[in-house]
């Protein structure tokens, strides 16, 4: 097998992550009040294993949805994934309880064939795409940024999980920044039942006593562009500001913050915050001016001035400190 097929395995099978349906029973519950009315797409969810494609059947009445579709995903490295051989991509649409016993019977979801794989960026696909309302899954964490990127481009609604680091990749920074997309509730750790044939690891694995394999993540958020009440809640701020305990970068002028509960609430001036700062980010309190993450400077990301010559990480007596993602209290005039 070519070099690039086999890596394109392996990337599909760290894809394989299933998300508990109380993990999207704890976030939806937020956002009940969006999906009224409303035609959801699940377009990374195999509904014989998706529990999204569960939470939004038995749920459909219950959030008064229009329309739910739900696409599966065939791989098509099917010499490494032989269990997915006979099986073809298809997609289900579920216009909710016809019988009156507020089931989703078989009889009342319709299954149709995909013409390819399913891939979420097939023609297809995209026509689904465009007919829904609000886009809800976990996506292939290899394809995060492509997958957000698609979802932009359709000015579509979404709460889709993906790891806190993909917050620091450029163009998932740059929408936070300008306050398109944000983070959902729960952000941390995060339990997925993985395939059968995944590779046992050391820690954050184990088996159940049924044989399913499970694989924990910590740093696991939801990402979304739909209104929350946390999005507006602000950061109680109770420390004051010292340059001791707040020391100003050789390469910035800004203070560093190690802990975003220290952000102190008399400092009018730039902070450099941990990039969890992101969870409990309102933009009625804060802007967002810019992140250093990488030795590599770009002005565009870093966003304010470089006063340092070429490693751009920010530093505090000539030594690094971790990634910072630089921040201003809002004035009171415009909170
Ligand atoms: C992180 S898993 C999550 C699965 C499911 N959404 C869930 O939460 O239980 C991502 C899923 O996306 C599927 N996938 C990988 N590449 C895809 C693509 N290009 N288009 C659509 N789905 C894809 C994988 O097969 C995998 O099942």
């Amino acid at each position: 097998m070519a070099k690039r097929s086999i890596d394109k395995a392996k990337a599909a099978k760290e894809d394989e992550f299933y998300t508990q349906l109380e993990d999207i029973n704890n976030e939806l519950r937020h956002y009940r009040d969006h999906f009224r009315g409303k035609t959801v797409l699940c377009n990374c969810d195999d509904p014989r294993i998706s529990n999204f494609f569960t939470y939004f059947a038995y749920n459909f009445e219950f959030l008064g949805l229009k329309k739910l579709i739900t696409t599966c995903y065939k791989n098509q490295n099917m010499d490494l994934f032989s269990q997915n051989q006979s099986e073809q991509a298809v997609y289900l649409v579920y216009e909710g309880d016809k019988n009156g016993n507020s089931t989703p019977d078989a009889e009342e979801i319709g299954v149709k064939p995909l013409i390819g794989d399913g891939d979420f960026r097939s023609k297809e696909c995209i026509e689904l795409l465009k007919e829904a309302d609000i886009i809800v899954t976990n996506p292939p964490f290899s394809l995060f940024r492509e997958y957000v990127a698609q979802l932009i481009e359709y000015d579509k609604k979404f709460l889709i999980i993906g790891n806190q680091n993909n917050a620091t990749y450029k163009e998932i920074f740059h929408l936070i920044k300008e306050n398109k997309i944000w983070l959902g509730y729960k952000s941390g750790n995060m339990a997925f039942k993985v395939p059968a044939n995944s590779k046992e690891r050391k820690t954050r694995f184990w088996i159940d006593e049924s044989g399913q394999k499970w694989r924990s993540l910590g740093n696991i958020c939801w990402y979304t562009n739909l209104d929350i009440p946390k999005r507006h809640d602000n950061l109680p701020l109770y420390k004051t500001y010292s340059p001791k305990e707040y020391p100003t970068y050789d390469n910035y002028d800004a203070i560093n913050i190690n802990k975003t509960t220290d952000i102190p609430c008399d400092f009018d001036g730039v902070m450099g915050v941990p990039i969890t700062f992101l969870d409990k980010y309102s933009p009625e309190q804060f802007d967002i001016l810019g992140m250093s993450a990488s030795a590599g400077y770009n002005p565009d990301i870093v966003g304010i001035p470089f006063k340092g010559e070429k490693d751009a990480r920010p530093l505090i007596h000539g030594k690094n400190t971790y990634a910072r993602v630089f921040i201003q209290k809002r004035k009171q005039s415009e909170q």
